[in-house]
């Protein structure tokens, strides 16, 4: 008989409103998931995606930053939490905090987040903006495991969405989060099903899932 694996226990760390929570919600609802979430953490008290986790009936809670003496008492507490609910994947999804090296340390290669841009480009805030200032024909979005500096480390998944004359940031913002939605689960997905290992600093997917993914994410028209 086969031995089948535990799902893998995932923290999901989050700052709002939650839509890419939510996308991992319905994802590990869906049968045979690998993974599931134990514990959804927030620094804000009023997170809209709190509200999301209870009603999927997800342990919550709120870690409040302000409520510490400094980043380092913060980040010795999400980590507590995070291990207690026996935590082996965190995923940042909208978490508004910078973490400092010796948190990311702990869960070095057991941390992931998604950023709305094609990383290396546009990392930090008002990525739409900037995609759009600069006259970009293309954005995206990018999964990627948790480096010391911000929105960095190596990428697990990238997502690419055209940016469209006319795009203000929201219109832009939206075909992105579209994708988001997606490529968050995906990104989970593999890794729990082992499918990603990193090697010299970079993501090598197996050649199937690579080519899977290659011809999830292909645009209309593109050749895989
Ligand atoms: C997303 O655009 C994500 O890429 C970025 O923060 C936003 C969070 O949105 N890191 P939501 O809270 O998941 O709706």
């Amino acid at each position: 008989m086969a031995v089948l694996k535990p799902p893998l226990k995932l923290g999901v760390l989050i700052s709002g409103r939650g839509s890419n929570l939510q996308a991992l919600i319905d994802a590990v609802r869906a049968e045979a998931f690998p993974a599931e979430i134990a514990l959804v953490i927030s620094n804000k008290k009023d997170a809209a995606g709190l509200q999301r986790a209870a009603e999927a009936g997800i342990p919550t809670k709120v870690i409040d930053h302000k409520a510490f003496a400094g980043r380092e008492a913060f980040e010795l507490a999400l980590d507590d939490a995070l291990r207690q609910a026996g935590v082996g994947l965190v995923c940042l999804a909208g978490f508004m905090r910078v973490l400092g090296a010796a948190f990311v340390g702990k869960w070095q290669d057991k941390m992931i987040n998604i950023h709305p841009s094609l990383l290396p480009a546009y990392p930090g805030l008002d990525t739409h903006r900037r995609a759009i200032e600069a006259g970009e024909k293309y954005s995206g979005c990018t999964v990627h495991f948790v480096w010391p500096e911000v929105d960095a480390g190596p990428v697990i998944l990238q997502g690419k969405v055209p940016v469209r004359p006319g795009d203000n940031e929201d219109a832009l913002a939206a075909r992105v989060l579209e994708l988001e939605h997606k490529l968050y689960p995906l990104a989970v997905r593999i890794i729990a099903e082992g499918k990603a290992r990193i090697v010299d600093g970079r993501v090598v997917l197996d050649d199937a899932t690579g080519k899977a993914v290659q011809a999830l994410l292909a645009l209309p028209g593109q050749k895989v």
